[in-house]
C-alpha cells in the first residue's frame, strides 16, 4: 500500500529527490519516441464537419474515416467551444487541486462509478509502481455531479461538460456515416442520449527524476470517444504503428482519441487507440479529459449494419460490465478488449 495520497503534497512538500523507488517504472523505455511523426498527427475540421454544403461534409466524413482508422486519435479545430470557457475551467480546475488535503477529503476515492473521487495515481492499493499524478474524477453523465468548490467551479464544469457532449455527439454521428452506417445509427444502439460521462482532471506536478516516472501508464479508455485539453504542457503520448509519438495540439484544439467501446461498435475497423503521459521536471501539467461512453445498462457489440460480410469480433456485453472488466485489467498493460475478443 501506498502512505502517498497525494503526490502534489509530496512533490511540494519534500524537495523529494530522489523520488521514493516505489514510482520508478523502468519497464517503459522513453528513447521509442518517433519526433517525425508528431506533424502527420490528422487535424479535423469540427466546421466543416457540421457544413451545410454536402461535398464538404462528405470530404470531412471521409477524413474522419482515415484519422479513425489509421491513428485512432485526431486534433478537432473550429469546435466552437469558446476559448474564454476553456481557460476558465483550467483555471477553476487547478484551485480545486490547490485546495488543502483536508479540503478534498470528503471526495476520497471510493471506487469506480462512485460520483466524485479524488485519489493519486492510478489504484494506490492495487499496483506495484505508483504514477506522478493526482485526480479528480467525476460522473457528469447521466446524471450531473461536481464538487461544491471552489465557488463557481460546478457551474463551468456543467457548461464545459455539456459543450463537449454535443461535440462528441455530431462526431459520433460523422463517425456513423464514415462506416456506412445512417448517422445516428451509433448513436442509438449504443444508447449515447442516457449514456455515461466522466469527467476526468489530471494534475502531474513537476518531477524532479522525470525519466524515471510516469504520469500514467500505457492504456486504451474505455468508452467511445475522449475528449481531452490541456494547460498547454504537453506529456501526451500516443502509440502509432509501434512507435510513441508526442502530442503537440494546436492552439485551442480538442485532442480526440477513439476508445473501446467504438472498436467494439465498429468491429475492429476504429482502433482504441494506447497512450500513455510522460513527466517534466519544470511545470505543473493539467489536463481535462471527458470519456464520453454508451447508456451502462446498454447491450453493446458491433453494430449489426457492419456483419453482413463479416463475423463478431467481440462479445456482445452491457458497457457495465465491460466498464468493470476494464477497470480490473488495465493496471496489467492490456485492454480490456482482449478480454471480450472472439477470437
Ligand atoms: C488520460 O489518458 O486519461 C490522460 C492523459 C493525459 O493526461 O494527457
Ligand atoms: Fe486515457
Amino acid at each position: 500500500g501506498s502512505e502517498i495520497t497525494s503526490i502534489k503534497a509530496f512533490a511540494e512538500s519534500n524537495g523529494s529527490c530522489p523520488i521514493p523507488s516505489t514510482y520508478h517504472s523502468l519497464t517503459e523505455p522513453r528513447d521509442d519516441v518517433a519526433d517525425h511523426l508528431a506533424a502527420s498527427i490528422p487535424v479535423i475540421d469540427f466546421s466543416l464537419l457540421t457544413s451545410n454544403d454536402p461535398q464538404i461534409h462528405a470530404t470531412t466524413v471521409q477524413q474522419l474515416a482515415n484519422a479513425c482508422s489509421q491513428w485512432g486519435f485526431f486534433m478537432l479545430t473550429n469546435h466552437g467551444i469558446s476559448e474564454k470557457l476553456m481557460e476558465e475551467v483550467m483555471e477553476k480546475s487547478h484551485e480545486f487541486h490547490n485546495l488543502p488535503l483536508e479540503e478534498k477529503e470528503e471526495f476520497a476515492d471510493k471506487g469506480p462509478l462512485t460520483p466524485i473521487r479524488h485519489g493519486t495515481s492510478f489504484h494506490p492499493e492495487a499496483e506495484k509502481v505508483h504514477y506522478w499524478r493526482d485526480y479528480l474524477k467525476v460522473m457528469t453523465l447521466p446524471q450531473f455531479n461536481f464538487p461544491h468548490k471552489p465557488p463557481g467551479y460546478k457551474e463551468l464544469g456543467f457548461e464545459y461538460s455539456r459543450k463537449i457532449r454535443g461535440v462528441a455527439r455530431k462526431l459520433l454521428k460523422g463517425i456513423s456515416e464514415s462506416l456506412g452506417l445512417e448517422p445516428e445509427s451509433i448513436i442509438k444502439s449504443t444508447g449515447f442520449d442516457s449514456g455515461l460521462q466522466i469527467f476526468a482532471v489530471n494534475l502531474y506536478p513537476p518531477c524532479p527524476e522525470p525519466d524515471l516516472a510516469v504520469g500514467l501508464p500505457p492504456h486504451s479508455d474505455h468508452g467511445l470517444l475522449t475528449l481531452l485539453t490541456q494547460n498547454g504542457i504537453g506529456g501526451l503520448q500516443v502509440k502509432h504503428t509501434g512507435k510513441w509519438v508526442n502530442v503537440n495540439p494546436l492552439p485551442n484544439c480538442l485532442i480526440v482519441n477513439t476508445g473501446d467501446q467504438l472498436e467494439a461498435v465498429s468491429n475492429g475497423r476504429y482502433k482504441s487507440v494506447m497512450h500513455r503521459a510522460v513527466l517534466n521536471n519544470r511545470d505543473t501539467r493539467i489536463s481535462l479529459v471527458l470519456v464520453n461512453g454508451p447508456d451502462l445498462d446498454k447491450e453493446i457489440g458491433p453494430e449489426l449494419g457492419l456483419l453482413e460480410n463479416e463475423d463478431p469480433l467481440f462479445k456482445t456485453m452491457k458497457y457495465r460490465d465491460y466498464f468493470e472488466i476494464q477497470q480490473k485489467t488495465r493496471f496489467a498493460y492490456k485492454s480490456g478488449l482482449d478480454e471480450i475478443r472472439k477470437c
